[in-house]
């Protein structure tokens, strides 16, 4: 059950690890029990009904602007403390942090993440999630929180792996992807329907670069 926090060695972990030494990504479709699942879903649908939730930007410091041309999801990050679910999904997400680093010597020590909807007709256009000019983000964790998701309802992770065809992952609730996050180009097709994710970032510690 994964409802609750995993040992840093658990085969479950091991076998992320052993993906992502292999070929640089993973993904394990029951990753978060139905009922950790549904919560997660519920806590964004909450927000989400709230206002909390805001368009993505692209980018970052100075040069971030929202523009849906190029990613049309809404988003809120997410703090410890907020809610028992999200802890509950931090508390796993440690665990995957620890097994990374004993495993792969990645250092990571941080962790960012946040809930994202994509309504009707939103999409993310191919890019690759470490920044140009930032390059503390290691590795990239996505869970989906979409209930009964029928192939018609679109909305497909495309991977883009160098030495392998494309492939599509749908955005099954409970399903995690990890795939490292300096390269693996990916995108978001658009779906028909709304679209709820949990997207998270390892990163490795350092200085915040100089802002202008
Ligand atoms: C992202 C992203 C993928 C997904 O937020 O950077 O690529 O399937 N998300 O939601
Ligand atoms: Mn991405």
């Amino acid at each position: 059950m994964r409802g609750m926090s995993l040992s840093p060695d658990d085969p479950l972990l091991l076998r992320i690890v052993d993906d992502l030494a292999e070929r640089g990504w993973s993904q394990q479709n029951l990753f978060l029990t139905p009922d950790l699942t549904r919560e997660l879903a519920l806590e964004c649908r909450t927000r989400a009904v709230q206002g909390e939730l805001a368009p993505a930007a692209v980018g970052r410091g100075a040069t971030q602007e929202v523009r849906e041309g190029i990613r049309g999801d809404h988003i809120q990050w997410i703090e410890p403390g907020q809610a028992a679910s999200c802890d509950r999904y931090l508390e796993l997400m440690d665990s995957l942090r620890q097994a990374l680093n004993r495993g792969l010597f990645l250092g990571l020590e941080e962790f960012e993440c946040h809930f994202a909807l994509y309504p009707p007709g939103a999409f993310y256009r191919k890019h690759v999630d470490r920044f140009r000019d930032d390059d503390k983000r290691m590795v990239s964790a996505v869970i989906y929180l979409n209930d009964a998701w029928q192939p018609e309802h679109g909305g497909q992770l495309r991977m883009f792996p160098k030495n392998a065809p494309e492939f599509d992952v749908p955005p099954l609730g409970g399903c995690l992807v990890v795939f490292m996050s300096g390269d693996m180009p990916h995108e978001v097709l658009p779906a028909c329907h709304e679209r709820l994710s949990l997207t998270g970032w390892f990163r490795r510690r350092g200085n915040e670069p100089f802002e202008l």
